[in-house]
């Protein structure tokens, strides 16, 4: 009998998780299913599986991969190209994804029709309580906040596009498009694929036993996918930035050069700045994104933003190096860098907020090649 789901467990020692997830998965299951566990373990975790097979009521298989590559995200990717059933259900292997939740993730997708149904901390009723140490929770919503802000139409459903846990559609999903590596294999699947997302929410628990994989090797990791997803976009927000701050400092010398006061000749040249950069922004960085009729709130809102920044930034410099040793350069260097960040985070969030229910164009870095389509047009 054809399974209804398949269950993708990518697996690196974890060995004592084994026979506890299988149990607790056959409980909390109604409905055929197969286990496919994709395992790169260096411990007697495929073992520990072949030995759980034996007594399932259900098929559990084992993918182990001899040159493993990708990590995390390869190895789930090699679970769904080998999964048999219309839905897939992945999951961690140490128990901090509660099998309970697997057919709450499947009552949603048949409720919403949704391609993907994401197990998500941050919606109301999910919790993160199980990630470990204040830092790694605060690194966890930060890179949250500024992934979303980089996919605003991708991510604008997903709350969560840093979980581990979730069911898709075999079918939705064009594995060729993957370039898989890292643990974010969810961002990787919406950002490189079109698809109608829907959310669960559950409690990312305590690990069962053994220990977290996550490293700075896959922090850095985080870090290149979300360049590569993003080169178009967030790099052309940054050379623009730069180029308006070269202008503005060309402009201010000229303006002095005739002897305009230096104070009149910075305010003179940021204004044009900040209008200049607002005009190659709309025509180079979020042109994808403007929506009809609203170019006049989005420069007031752009213009204010950047006006009020600048104020601020100003003002902070100045109580920075008055009130401590902060080397003023370096005080200035440190401003500029959040001030970029946030700057992005708002064009991106508010200036350029994708309208509810409308699908803009798609944008080039992630589908080139591919022919935009009109404005409007709906999709979903
Ligand atoms: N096959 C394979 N190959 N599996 C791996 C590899 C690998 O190289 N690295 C990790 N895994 C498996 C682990 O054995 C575990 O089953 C699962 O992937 C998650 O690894 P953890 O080490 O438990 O990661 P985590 O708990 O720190 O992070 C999880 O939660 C994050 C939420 O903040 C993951 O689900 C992340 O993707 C998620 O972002
Ligand atoms: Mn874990």
């Amino acid at each position: 009998m054809m399974p209804d789901v398949s269950i993708i467990v990518p697996t690196y020692n974890e060995a004592p998780n084994i026979a506890e997830l299988v149990s607790r998965i056959e409980r909390a299951m109604h409905d055929p299913f197969e286990i496919i566990f994709v395992d790169d373990s260096t411990d007697d975790t495929a073992h520990q599986i072949e030995h759980a097979a034996l007594s399932a009521r259900m098929p559990v298989r084992l993918i182990r991969r001899t040159h493993p590559h990708g990590g995390l995200a390869g190895a789930v990717t090699e679970g769904l190209a080998a999964a048999t059933s219309k839905w897939c259900v992945v999951m961690d292997g140490d128990l901090q994804h509660p099998p309970e939740a697997i057919p709450v993730l499947l009552q949603r997708a048949a409720d919403t029709r949704a391609d993907v149904v994401v197990g998500s901390r941050h919606v109301p009723g999910g919790s993160s309580t199980g990630l470990s140490g204040p830092l790694r929770r605060a690194i966890s919503e930060a890179s949250t906040v500024v992934t979303r802000a980089m996919f605003p139409t991708r991510l604008r459903d997903c709350a969560d596009p840093m979980s581990g846990f979730f069911a898709v559609r075999r079918e939705a999903v064009d594995l060729s498009l993957l370039k898989p590596r890292g643990f974010k294999i969810l961002l990787e699947i919406l950002v490189r694929n079109r698809l109608t997302v829907a959310e669960a929410p559950f409690t990312f628990g305590e690990r069962h036993a053994g220990q977290s994989k996550a490293s700075l090797r896959e922090g850095f990791w985080f870090l290149w996918q979300l360049a590569l997803l993003r080169f178009g976009r967030l790099s052309g927000f940054a050379v623009i930035g730069a180029l308006g701050a070269v202008a503005n400092l060309v402009i201010m010398a000229a303006l002095q050069a005739i002897n305009v006061w230096y104070v009149s000749a910075a305010i003179i040249a940021a204004v044009l700045t900040i209008i200049g950069n607002f005009v190659l922004l709309e025509r180079f960085v979020f042109h994808d994104l403007r929506t009809e009729g609203r170019l006049l709130t989005r420069f007031a809102q752009s213009f204010t933003y950047n006006g009020l920044e600048t104020l601020v930034r100003t003002g902070a410099l100045w109580a920075i190096v008055a009130l401590t040793a902060v080397p003023s350069i370096l005080t200035q260097a440190v401003l500029l860098g959040i001030g970029f960040v946030l700057r992005f985070v708002y064009h991106s969030r508010v200036v350029y907020r994708p309208e509810p229910g409308l699908t803009p164009q798609r944008t080039s870095a992630v589908t080139s090649g591919s022919i935009p389509t009109a404005r409007n047009s709906s999709v979903r």
